[in-house]
């Protein structure tokens, strides 16, 4: 009979009416279990099989904590305590590692308290295609289990979605280029991913060292147009940096894998250092945040990056420490993070330069009001060799057509637009106040969002100051497993 057979039979003998068998496609990690039934971790329970100085035991444990092995040998009082290798698994029970059933007749159990207080679990019915779902309670019965306390919470993802990292510097309010470059991208995966925004202020701080005060309130700012964008702080976890000290620590741990010469090849750092006049002296913690972004992102072991395509040149460094570090320390645990860039790579300032930024003044921020977007709309490069509306144009470089491309989703009326203007059949007047037009229609409910955002400050920072008490807890996981890594945790 095989171990699912033995299951189910044992189920029926003991007439469990609300227990239920799931199949899917072969299974064998715990992550790929989790979504092949589409459940979190917390409702998984994994079979752990240990063998002791008194034989082979069976351990149930929730998909969301980790063992705490002192507990549990005191629990089952034996001295030696360790995870049967595969072979003693497939040869003495014969389970597949990483398809190991709840249930063996052969085996004692102990099953962790935090199972219980689940309604319904998920684990493994005996083969790589089955499920079994069923109250706690029921899996006790079926194993006649020993109840225990021997688990804390484990750093990986209670809800079993991949993680996002992104974030933002605090130096000012954000504008339509962040909105394409990344605040569109969040605000579409805060439901498919476990997303972790951060305000990196000590980043504001390297370039703004005398500043502390603007840094300090662009922190509501941003919180107001998250808000103001449609981020919602009960999916996404907003933080702030300051509060998550062990992203300095990751720092340094990180440092080791990569080299001074190596940043200054980093084009964005490049670009920055001349922008803000820093070839003579370029602060030193301004010239390690390359390193110090990638240990944000380590701070919760992210799959993916969405950000603005400038930061490009950051996640690929980030990617090559990971790669570094694992294979130094023979580990797999780092992920190496994939960047996701917005619609726009870039989008241009008012001014025709190929970046809208803070510094250059050349933005138009979510926050501008119909009159000032009205001013800056009409004030935007277009082309400087046309006199007159007869005059033929051209698009190419031509900031207004350049916000048409971004924001005008009528891609008819665009070309129409192009091609009038390329035959000198419009005036600049009538094709920025199009624009104008749509963009409006755009900025108009983020306004709006925004006015609210604006009465809820202290909300929002309130929400941003436990949501940096659960990163910081994530945080401290991926840093001690490093210390294991490099044999410095006592
Ligand atoms: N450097 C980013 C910027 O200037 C902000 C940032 C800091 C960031 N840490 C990060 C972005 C981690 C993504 C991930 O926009």
């Amino acid at each position: 009979m095989s171990n699912l057979e033995v299951l189910q039979n044992r189920v029926k003998e003991l007439g469990l009416k609300e227990v239920s068998f799931v199949k899917h496609g072969a299974v064998f990690t715990v992550e790929e279990g989790v979504r092949a039934v589409n459940i979190s971790f917390e409702d998984g329970v994994s079979t752990l099989i240990f063998k002791t100085e008194k034989g082979f035991v069976g351990v149930h444990r929730r998909d969301d904590r980790k063992i705490l092995s002192n507990e549990l040998k005191k629990l089952m009082g034996v001295k030696s305590l360790n995870m049967a290798t595969p072979e003693e698994v497939k040869n003495n029970f014969g389970f597949t590692v990483g398809a190991v059933g709840v249930y063996h007749p052969s085996l004692k159990y102990y099953m962790d308290e935090s199972l219980l207080e689940r309604k319904v679990i998920n684990g493994g019915a005996g083969d790589e295609f089955t499920d079994i779902q069923l109250a706690p309670k029921d899996l006790l019965t079926i194993t006649r289990g020993t109840i225990g306390k021997f688990t804390a919470p484990s750093e990986r993802s209670v809800s079993g979605k991949k993680r996002i990292l992104t974030g933002d510097r605090p130096t000012g309010k954000m504008h339509v280029g962040h909105y394409m470059g990344t605040l569109k991208n969040r605000v579409a995966l805060q439901d498919e991913y476990e997303q972790f925004i951060l305000i990196a202020n000590i980043h504001a701080l390297s370039d703004n060292a005398d500043n502390p005060q603007m840094v300090k309130e662009s922190i509501l700012e941003l919180l107001c147009d998250y808000y103001a964008v449609g981020i919602d702080f009960d999916k996404s976890t907003v933080y702030i940096q300051s509060e998550v000290p062990e992203v300095h620590e990751i720092f340094m741990y990180l440092a080791n894998f990569t080299s001074v010469q190596q940043i200054m090849h980093n084009p964005t750092i490049k670009t920055e250092i001349k922008q803000n006049n820093m070839e003579e002296s370029t602060p030193l913690g301004f010239f390690v945040y390359p390193i110090h972004q990638a240990a944000d992102i380590l701070c919760v072991n992210a799959d993916l990056v969405p950000v603005g395509k400038d930061q490009a040149p950051m996640i690929e460094d980030t990617r090559e420490i990971v790669r570094k570090f694992n294979s130094t320390y023979k580990v797999k645990y780092l992920h190496q993070p994939e960047g996701l860039y917005g619609v726009a790579t870039n989008v241009p300032g008012i001014d025709g330069n190929s970046k809208m930024g803070k510094s250059l003044n050349n933005a138009i921020y979510l926050s501008d009001s119909e009159e000032v977007l009205r001013k800056k709309v009409f004030s935007v490069y277009t082309d400087p060799n046309r006199k007159s509306a007869t005059d033929k144009g051209t698009v190419e470089g031509n900031i207004a057509f350049a916000y048409h491309d971004l924001f005008n989703e009528d891609k008819q009326q665009v070309e129409e637009l192009k091609r009038r203007y390329r035959e000198g059949r419009i005036g600049d007047v009538e094709v920025k106040e199009i624009l104008f037009k749509v963009m409006n229609e755009f900025l108009t409910p983020i306004r709006e969002r925004r006015k609210v955002a604006e009465g809820m400050k202290e909300e929002l920072l309130r929400k941003a100051l436990e949501g940096s008490k659960k990163v910081r807890g994530i945080a401290r996981g991926v840093a001690d497993q490093m210390k294991e890594a490099m044999l410095i945790k006592y």
